[in-house]
């Protein structure tokens, strides 16, 4: 079920960002291909599909926010763009493909990252929706993006590596890097449904613990997985002496770990309608992805 559900969501928001990454004129040509190289590129569209389900969940569904969803997509591919440059994890391969600054070299890899973030916003911003819960999607999803989320904890994880971290700073580090995005994510669509005020704060619970699982998950197959079939390679965070919940805890205690955490976040939605499906189930998905 969920498989054929992201298969769905992704076919919906690639069809809108073909759409959204088309050069103006041919000035920008560069800048857009090279946008392209990576966002089009097959990844797993997990954060669009979770904000889509996270509205239905909520109950709203409509066409008017694919938009939105293609705009949390452009946010999450720059964060790759820029995680994989040589000053940060310096990695040669993303989604199958020689990462961005391999191909169109490292200004261009930086802008064109710059570009899909602000552009986001402005696609955000069009959407045709109330004012008020469209701003607070808007400005929830700036911070989790920025200085309360997704920068903070590539700024942590930079400073943490080659060093001896406890699990009180890999948790933060995580909750920051990974776990904000997926928050963006679920909890925009929550305030674009215009859910009640505890529907939002256990989203926003639930959406920190998938956060912690997607990582577990991911430094688990970044020593055990396929490198072929995940389209990056293994071995970066030894590379880069990185701490991990699998260098701490060994692989399989990261992952009984990972399905502890995964049964807590089900057990947030147990009393919610047929429509969470999805949600319940995708805790549960994450601890079996191989990619
Ligand atoms: C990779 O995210 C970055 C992490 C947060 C670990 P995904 O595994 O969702 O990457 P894509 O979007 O499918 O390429
Ligand atoms: C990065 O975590 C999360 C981001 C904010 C991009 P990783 O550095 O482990 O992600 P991968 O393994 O390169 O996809
Ligand atoms: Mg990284
Ligand atoms: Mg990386
Ligand atoms: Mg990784």
């Amino acid at each position: 079920m969920i498989n054929e559900y992201l298969q769905k969501t992704a076919a919906m928001v690639e069809k809108q960002l073909q759409d959204i990454l088309t050069a103006p004129s041919p000035r920008e040509e560069t800048l857009f291909a090279a946008m392209r190289h990576s966002v089009l590129a097959g990844g797993k569209r997990l954060r669009p599909a979770l904000f889509l389900a996270t509205m239905e969940a909520c109950g709203k569904v409509g066409a008017a926010y694919l938009p939105f969803a293609a705009a949390l997509e452009m946010i999450h591919t720059y964060s790759l763009i820029h995680d994989d440059l040589p000053a940060m994890d310096n990695d040669d391969w993303r989604r199958g493909r020689p990462t961005c600054h391999k191909v169109y070299g490292e200004a261009n890899a930086i802008l064109a990252g710059d570009a899909l973030l602000t552009h986001a916003f402005a696609v955000m911003a069009e959407t045709p929706a109330p004012a008020r819960p469209l701003l607070q999607a808007i400005a929830w999803t700036a911070r989790q993006a920025g200085v309360d989320g997704m920068v903070a904890g590539q700024a942590a994880d930079v400073a943490a590596a080659g060093q001896e971290i406890g699990r009180d700073l890999l948790r933060y580090i995580d909750r920051q890097k990974t776990g904000a995005l997926f928050s963006a994510s679920i909890v925009s669509g929550a305030y674009l449904a215009e859910a009640r005020e505890d529907q939002i704060e256990t989203l926003k619970r639930y959406s920190d613990l998938l956060g912690y699982i997607f990582q577990i998950t991911d430094d688990v197959l970044d020593i055990q997985g396929d490198a072929a079939l995940l389209g990056k390679p293994t071995g970066s965070d030894a590379k880069n002496a990185k701490t991990t919940y699998a260098t701490l805890l060994g692989c399989e205690g990261a992952m009984a770990y990972a399905r502890e955490l995964a049964g807590e976040a089900r057990r947030l939605l147990l009393d919610w309608p047929e429509e969470a499906a999805v949600l319940r189930e995708m805790p549960a998905f994450f601890c079996q992805r191989r990619k």
